[in-house]
């Protein structure tokens, strides 16, 4: 895909294809998220992949928003510093990472879905996480089971007029 079809096309899918992702493929996600910027350069993140169909389910076990995660062909946990500036620039730093992975997904044809974490003991526990690092976010990956990616002519946003002030607001 060109850059714009691939941020037009990445939508946040949640029902995956019963087919794996090839590794290679993987691995440039994973990429696309090193390469993210982040404050100072500090780059705050750790990814574990998780690709295991029962480690899957248990991990989906986290927050119910993270029922997606037990179907996906791959779920990536971002994983986030315990200590963070006043300006809790990790929270947008390990987003920027999140979506740098969606969009390199979405140009391979592969859909993602972002998901939070409610109970990190169980998180801490299957991800094996050390004891420094106290927050994950999760983007599940997968083939769509419903239909492929492509733009989303008619995005469910808020107008462009209503949301961009030119000058001032
Ligand atoms: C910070 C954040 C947390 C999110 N948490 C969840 C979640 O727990 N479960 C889920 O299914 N989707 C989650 N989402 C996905 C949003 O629901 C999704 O981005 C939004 O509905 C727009 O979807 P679209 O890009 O497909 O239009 C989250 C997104 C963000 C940015």
């Amino acid at each position: 895909m060109q850059t714009w079809d691939a941020i037009t096309a990445r939508r946040n899918v949640r029902a995956f294809a019963d087919r794996p992702i090839p590794a290679g493929d993987l691995d440039r996600i994973l990429e696309a998220g090193r390469r993210a910027p982040s404050s100072q350069n500090w780059q705050p993140w750790d990814f574990v992949l998780v690709t295991d169909r029962p480690q899957l389910a248990e991990l989906s076990q986290v927050f119910s928003g993270a029922y997606h995660v037990a179907q996906s062909a791959a779920t990536i946990a971002i994983v986030g510093p315990s200590a963070d500036n006043p300006f809790r620039r990790a929270q947008f730093d390990l987003g920027q990472a999140a979506l740098s992975m969606a969009i390199a997904a979405a140009d391979l044809g592969i859909g993602s879905c972002h998901a939070g974490v409610a109970d990190m003991a169980l998180a801490r526990r299957v991800l094996g996480l050390p004891a420094d690092r106290d927050w994950v976010i999760l983007l599940s990956l997968g083939y769509p089971a419903d239909r492929p990616l492509t733009p989303v002519r008619n995005p469910k946003r808020r107008p462009l007029d209503e949301v961009v002030h030119r000058g001032h607001w």
